[in-house]
């Protein structure tokens, strides 16, 4: 039997109470690209994100806002929803924790873990960061100001003292070593992987996995007075969103385990650790690849909000368009490492990229088109090699942007597009149609025409990162919506001559004027 073609990718879910910046952003855009890449591939997709609305921090927010925490929740959560709008991003599924089938799922999962022996009761005593959602042992506490103890992360902890039930994670350290050397990609990128293993072999405690000092969360089943610990709670959420218990649901048949759980390094143990423990317990499939990326640091500073420093999203689409910031992001550093965010190296990336590589392209291929062939798709006579060998580049591309977006080598996948970008000027300005105008006008329809149909081809490619200007291009090009899938490379889609064109316009404008007003 074929392999099903289907693709779950999901975000993390975000802290409801942050205020959306360019990190939170990041992760949701990688998601973005792969998902529509894999769509435009002919995969049935589920691309999943969220808000994850229990915690102690949560209840501590609402009260501070002089709210009962579901009111909070439903205040706030609308940011992230925003995000998608403005960031354009495809998700099929906005999940918020506090939602009835999320705590429902959740529920399950803690009965089957229990069920299987996996849970038992205790006490615990030791520290624990609300502002991380995490606990800490001695061991790891660094020093912060004024002497304070604080979690590796600067978050100050607290002495937290109370009756638990606990998760025999320390039984599952062989099965996890052993489900590692299964699936040596199952953490990309491999440096990570290595961390997670090193941890791993260092020895697991078992984990508290319920508390009973606050409220505000989905309540342990059978045990009043327990509300599970928000983590177990939030990575439940990749389940629910596909239809969990119901694991004989089309949903969930068809989309566990997941192809890609994306999440920033900061929260890789959560999900290449405990996660795979908790379904492993329960007698679920684990995900097939949790990818960790690296994080931002705006103009060579650390992102906090005490430093004022947080980059708004919404500002910077405002600011520059969507499309550049889209680019940008994704282009500028190997998916999976640091990268610093330089207003100078953006403009400088988009408009060497954009505006001209690709913009120029295919603005003096319309607008020839238009001063030259009557506004229509010009005809061509036979290819020569050197058209064939630029046509057959491109289509080449997409089986090398495959195996990158298989390992979620997103910049690569863009560079070896770029490249083709690059090979289609190089061939307009060898063949110069310009000059071919008076001496041989067939020969420069066919350039043209050739011309055309390189950028039909890139257009389509290049949809997942730039969506919009790429509709505005295929459009100029009036390919119709329904061919522009990457089954209508090669020469099924080929533009047909005699087509009209609408009057060209420019997809990529230069962001120099803007350089001065931010
Ligand atoms: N709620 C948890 C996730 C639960 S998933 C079951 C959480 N939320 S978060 O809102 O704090 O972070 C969400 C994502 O944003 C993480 O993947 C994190 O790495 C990412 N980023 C936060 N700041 C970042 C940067 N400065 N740069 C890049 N990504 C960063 O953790």
């Amino acid at each position: 039997m074929p392999t099903p073609k289907r693709y779950y990718v999901t975000t993390p879910i975000y802290y409801v109470n942050d205020v959306p910046h360019i990190g939170h952003a990041y992760t949701t855009l990688a998601c973005d690209v792969l998902a529509r890449f894999k769509r435009l591939d002919g995969y049935q997709v589920m691309f999943l994100t969220g808000t994850d609305e229990h915690g102690q921090k949560v209840e501590k927010s609402a009260a501070a806002a002089g709210l009962a925490p579901q009111a909070f929740c439903d205040r706030v959560s609308g940011r992230f929803r925003a995000l998608l709008e403005t960031m354009h991003f495809s998700a099929d599924r906005f999940i918020r924790t506090t939602e009835p089938d999320h705590i429902r799922s959740a529920q399950e999962l803690w009965r089957r873990i229990e069920a299987n022996g996996h849970i038992y009761e205790g006490s615990y005593a030791g520290w624990y960061s609300v502002r991380d959602e995490a606990f800490y042992s001695e061991s790891e506490l660094v020093e912060g100001e004024g002497g304070q103890k604080c979690a590796p992360t600067g978050a100050p902890v607290e002495w937290v003292e109370e009756p638990s039930f606990f998760f025999r994670l320390s039984d599952w350290q062989q099965p996890l070593l052993d489900f590692y050397a299964r699936h040596p990609d199952f953490v990309l990128p491999q440096a990570r992987m290595n961390e997670v293993k090193s941890f791993v072999a260092g020895g697991l405690r078992d984990l508290s996995i319920s508390r009973t000092s606050f409220r505000w969360g989905v309540p342990v089943p059978d045990h009043p007075g327990h509300i599970m610990y928000v983590w177990i709670d939030a990575l439940t959420n990749y389940i629910t969103g596909v239809g969990f218990p119901d694991t004989a649901s089309d949903a969930f048949r068809t989309f566990w385990p997941a192809d890609v759980h994306m999440v920033g390094k900061d929260i890789l143990r959560f999900h290449a650790v405990y996660w795979p423990a908790f379904l492993m317990a329960a007698g679920l499939e684990p995900p097939r690849r949790v990818f960790a990326h690296g994080w931002w640091t705006n103009e060579g500073q650390k992102i906090s909000k005490s430093l004022g420093n947080v980059i708004d999203p919404f500002a910077l689409v405002e600011t520059y368009g969507l499309d550049p910031v889209r680019y940008f992001l994704m282009r500028e550093v190997p998916f999976g490492q640091d990268g610093d965010f330089s207003r100078a190296a953006f403009i400088t990336r988009a408009n060497a990229d954009l505006a001209n590589d690709f913009g120029n392209l295919a603005q003096r291929t319309l607008s020839m088109i238009a001063k030259n062939c009557g506004g229509q798709v010009p005809k061509p006579g036979a290819l020569q090699e050197e058209d064939q060998a630029l046509l057959d580049g491109i289509d080449a591309t997409l089986a090398r942007m495959r195996a990158h977006f298989d390992v979620q080598a997103i910049h690569l996948a863009l560079e070896a597009l770029w490249k083709q970008v690059a090979a289609a000027n190089a061939y307009v300005a060898a063949m110069a149609p310009w000059a071919l105008r008076k001496t041989d006008p067939e020969r420069m329809a066919t350039v043209l025409y050739v011309a055309a149909e390189a950028v039909r081809k890139l257009g389509i490619l290049a949809q997942p990162v730039t969506p919009d200007a790429m509709t505005s291009l295929l459009d100029q090009l009036a390919v119709p919506k329904q061919a522009r899938n990457f089954a209508h490379l090669g020469t099924r889609g080929r533009l047909a001559p005699g087509t009209p064109l609408p009057q060209p316009r420019g997809v990529f404008p230069r962001l120099q004027a803007l350089e001065e007003s931010v």
